[in-house]
């Protein structure tokens, strides 16, 4: 006899599913029995993932354009009618410094970072709010969001206000019995980490492994992977985050418990 899994018969959307921190989300709320919609702006990748799954479809989204959210929404409506858990996972790097930062780069990284959160997730609200008892938020933010660095003022500003976009939903949704939290990641191994000149893997650059590593300012001496993401996603999807909500779930090897 299969014992039941403990996301059966839930629906849910992680956006920017298609790699890295997202896809282990996928995977892990497939492994737990929910039905995944991947949802990225690259088709293949979404795709070529959604078939390694269990449970999962793929679809094409650039959230940072309402038209092609609204037809992500109109996908979920005819085909669930409902849904429990949205991750919003999309986003893109920018490390540009500021005096090459422009006014025209900054509302792209707010408008796919931030802006296009808020754009998901109030065309998904209405379909959450007809979800079954466990109905999640959970926006993939990021340490960033919380402290301050250089050359990072688009990527850390939009971060630290999906953190408090986080509050405030949590606080809004609260009478539809809709949890909202957020990870804020660390140092993750995957693509968004590889160095913008394309020369390799910031993970492995000298300056990273003295730092970070061999002088313990990641007192857990790692980079993460996303499988360690993976886990809490999981768990503030679950029914076991019953009582949490507007929270700030720090995933980062104890990076930010030191100073
Ligand atoms: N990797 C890290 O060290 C790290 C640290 C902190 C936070 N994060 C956050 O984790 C999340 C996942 O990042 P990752 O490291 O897996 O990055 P990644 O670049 O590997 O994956 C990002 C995914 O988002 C998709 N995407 C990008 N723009 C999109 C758009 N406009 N519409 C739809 N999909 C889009 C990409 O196609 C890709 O599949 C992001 O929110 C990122 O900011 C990552």
């Amino acid at each position: 006899m299969n014992a039941a899994k403990r996301l059966d018969k839930r629906i849910a959307l992680v956006t920017g599913g298609a790699r890295g921190i997202g896809a282990a989300i996928a995977a892990r709320l497939a492994a737990e029995g929910a039905m995944v919609v991947i949802a990225d702006i690259d088709q293949a990748e979404a795709s070529a993932h959604a078939r390694t799954l269990a449970s999962a479809t793929a679809q094409r989204v650039d959230i940072s354009e309402p038209a092609s959210v609204a037809a992500l929404t109109h996908f979920i409506s005819r085909e669930f009618g409902q849904l429990d858990i949205l991750v919003n996972n999309a986003a893109i790097l920018d490390a540009t410094p500021l005096s090459s930062l422009t006014m025209a780069r900054y509302r792209t990284v707010l408008d796919v970072n931030l802006n296009g959160a808020l754009d998901v997730t109030l065309a998904m609200v209405p379909m959450i709010r007809k979800g079954g008892a466990a109905r999640r938020i959970l926006n993939i933010a990021s340490i960033m969001g919380v402290r301050g660095s250089r050359d990072s003022l688009a990527y850390s500003t939009a971060k630290g206000g999906l953190v408090n976009m986080t509050r405030c939903l949590a606080c809004d949704l609260a009478p539809d019995a809709i949890n909202v939290n957020a990870i804020c990641p660390g140092f993750i191994d995957t693509r968004m980490a590889m160095l913008p000149d394309g020369t390799g893997h910031e993970h492995d650059t000298d300056w990273f492994k003295d730092i970070y590593l061999k002088y313990r300012r990641i007192p857990q001496a790692r980079a993460g992977k996303p499988e360690d993401i993976a886990g809490p996603a999981f768990f503030l999807c679950s029914d076991d985050s019953a009582y949490v909500t507007g929270q700030l779930l720090l995933v980062d090897g104890g990076v930010s418990a030191t100073f």
